[in-house]
């Protein structure tokens, strides 16, 4: 019997019944279904922040995911080109690791690894930065990822400020989104 609809008898957790906590699995299961759109719909949000960029931000990550997808790269690294920086807006310090977390329970390890590290890696071609920031990526260099995450930087999100570019539409990613999301989480784990 679904429980749609249904709203729990406590006040404080330690008192709800079995009932109460199965109405809530159910509705954490159709809100994880949803997980697509909200993504798509923050995504659009992103619009609004254009910073001091010649582009905004969705303008940015679409670019770097159409440059994946050019390049013939899997579902996996096309989204997470597209969201590699959707933590940017709440979370500006931390937003490799946002996007890492979002992405991690449905793709790969190395494509986690290089969403949650990138920050670092783009660090390279800021010239702002002293010499041992800007080469802090270098402290990976053992990793069996690193080479991965100076690609991903150097091939899709460094360049990809670019007003003259043309990018794919949003709508394009919509079903490459939807077919990584509705893989069972954790599944390669
Ligand atoms: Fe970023
Ligand atoms: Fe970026």
């Amino acid at each position: 019997m679904s429980n749609e609809g249904k709203t729990v008898g406590f006040t404080a957790m330690k008192d709800g019944t079995v009932e109460d906590y199965l109405i809530i699995k159910e509705n954490d299961q159709k809100t994880a279904k949803e997980l697509p759109s909200r993504l798509i719909e923050h995504l659009k949000e992103m619009e609004k922040d254009d910073g001091a960029y010649k582009i905004n931000r969705l303008e940015h990550v679409l670019q770097c995911a159409t440059r994946a997808m050019r390049d013939g790269a899997e579902d996996d690294w096309v989204v997470a080109a597209l969201l590699h920086d959707i933590g940017d807006m709440l979370a500006p310090f931390t937003h490799g690791q946002v996007a890492a977390e979002i992405l991690r329970p449905f793709v790969s390890e190395e494509v986690e690894w290089v969403v949650r590290h990138h920050g670092t890696f783009q660090m390279f071609y800021n010239k702002s930065l002293n010499e041992a920031d800007r080469n802090l990526r270098e402290r990976y260099t053992d990793h069996p990822y690193y080479q991965s995450a100076v690609d991903f930087c150097e091939k899709w999100d460094q360049c990809s400020f670019d007003p003259e570019f043309q990018s794919e539409k949003l709508e394009v990613f919509v079903p490459i989104i939807n077919r990584v999301f509705s893989r069972s989480p954790f599944e390669n784990k």
